[in-house]
């Protein structure tokens, strides 16, 4: 495609809310807390923040040198920043994940739009304990629901990178903010909530071993959207002169401060309500609306918003990610195949609804289906983000800390030497390009074939 038809975000810091709408969803709100819980509570979040300001972070602006010098998608950018070679096939690996990722993450953002409808209790019964397990194992509703989703994200991918995706984010992402805000002072004020905050602020580093520091590296991949090209595409959007530096620190401190925010709308909750910290990924769907039926009181109404408003910012925040997910298949398919961006729309859509639906089936109709002695869901989850992700990640983080010339990446980094601060950084993000980041992901590999 000629450059010059290509479009571009607006500004920086419009780059900066449609990268941290990519990173903040699910992972924050859903699979944080819960991780969180699992892994030792406070201990964790801090490997968690050193893993992703050393690892990921540097992944980070991998991914963006080469989206924002090849100005592609991630098969052409590739291609045109080492020609002749056959880096671009790692192009191909990154485009085929983010749809799979797609598939089943649009399930559980079916859920968010079904229990929102719920928390409407009188109209439409406050869910009960249990009924998360029944609910998932249904046929109709969840497919309904993740149906939904996907034409809600496909609507947007279709109106394009401006009107869009920049537009969505832009509405939903201060929102969102806003929203958890509200649930997180919500929280707070429940009786028995401060020792869930101090499980998440006193941290006991005996908790720190080597399955804790993996999983800490796994979610800080999964967080920071890394190694599935939806960073390197957004990147291939943004302006020349915008500054990569404060692009990865200003998405990578998003992301956090969401991801702490999240804990702090639910261990308080959690806490106050006698339940176990490491509940697992249920804790979300099945605590919360329950938690909040239990907390409101006399005054249903507060349940009933407090509810309806948090289920509201799950949907938003997977929203804004899973645009982003199928942003990295439409680019490959327009610029690549020369595809019309509807017709590209509409394939990778009924793509993600046929395999979400299996993944949807799989927690009860099709339980009884194992790949690897694993439901669909979860092998597609667990091949995604503690394989394919980190595999992508790995890769990007080679092709620019020992292929592309050190001269080039440095001039894409600062600007052609314009930004002082970020030639000044540079030796320290090079460091951790070629050797800290390669090192922290194969750690990740060891522990998973290991454990
Ligand atoms: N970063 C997203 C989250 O935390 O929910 C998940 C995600 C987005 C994964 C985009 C993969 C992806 F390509």
């Amino acid at each position: 495609m000629d450059l010059k038809q290509r479009e571009e975000f607006s500004n920086n810091i419009v780059v900066i809310l449609a990268m941290a709408g990519s990173a903040i969803g699910l992972g924050n709100i859903w699979r944080f807390p819960y991780m969180t819980g699992e892994y030792g509570g406070a201990a964790f979040i801090v490997v968690y923040i050193l893993a992703c300001f050393f690892i990921a972070l540097p992944i980070f602006f991998a991914e963006t040198i080469i989206g924002r010098r090849g100005r592609s998608d991630t098969f052409g950018s590739i291609k045109k920043l080492a020609p002749g070679s056959r880096w671009h096939h790692l192009g191909l690996l990154t485009i085929i994940t983010p749809i799979v990722v797609l598939s089943y993450y649009s399930v559980v953002g079916g859920w968010s739009i079904h229990y929102f409808f719920r928390s409407f209790g009188p109209l439409f019964s406050l869910p009960a304990a249990g009924s998360f397990s029944e609910f998932i194992s249904s046929a109709e509703a969840p497919i309904l629901s993740h149906s939904i989703f996907i034409i809600l994200v496909a609507a947007v991918v279709l109106a394009g990178i401006r009107k869009g995706i920049e537009k969505f984010n832009k509405l939903t992402m201060p929102m969102l903010f806003v929203l958890i805000l509200v649930i997180v002072v919500y929280s707070f004020t429940l009786p028995g909530a401060m020792k869930g905050v101090e499980y998440l602020v006193n941290p006991d580093f005996s908790k720190i071993t080597p399955d804790v520091v993996a999983a800490a590296l796994g979610q800080a991949f999964f967080s920071l959207s890394l190694g599935v090209g939806t960073v390197l595409t957004y990147a291939s959007y943004m302006r020349k002169r915008d500054n990569i530096l404060v692009l990865g620190l200003g998405t990578a401190g998003f992301d956090l401060f969401f991801a702490l925010l999240a804990g702090f709308a639910v261990m308080p909750a959690v806490f106050a309500a006698g339940i176990s910290p490491a509940a697992g990924p249920g804790v979300v769907f099945e605590t919360l609306p329950f938690v909040f039926s239990k907390m409101g009181g006399a005054a249903i109404w507060l349940t009933v918003t407090i509810s309806a408003i948090f289920f509201l910012s799950v949907l938003f925040a997977a929203l804004t990610s899973a645009i982003s997910m199928m942003e990295v298949g439409v680019a490959y398919l327009v610029e690549e195949k020369g595809m019309k961006r509807s017709r590209a729309v509409i394939a990778i859509s009924i793509f993600a609804w046929i395999v979400g639906m299996l993944c949807s089936l799989s927690f009860g109709p099709l339980a009884g289906v194992q790949l690897f002695g694993n439901s669909i869901f979860d092998f597609l989850d667990k091949l995604c983000s503690n394989w394919m992700m980190p595999l992508g990640g790995l890769l990007f983080t080679l092709f620019v800390g020992w292929k592309m010339p050190p001269a080039e990446v440095l001039d894409e980094f600062s600007n052609g030497g314009k930004k002082k601060l970020n030639a000044a950084m540079y030796p320290a993000v090079r460091f951790l390009l070629r050797y800290v980041a390669p090192v922290g992901i194969v750690v990740i590999f060891a522990t998973a074939i290991l454990g």
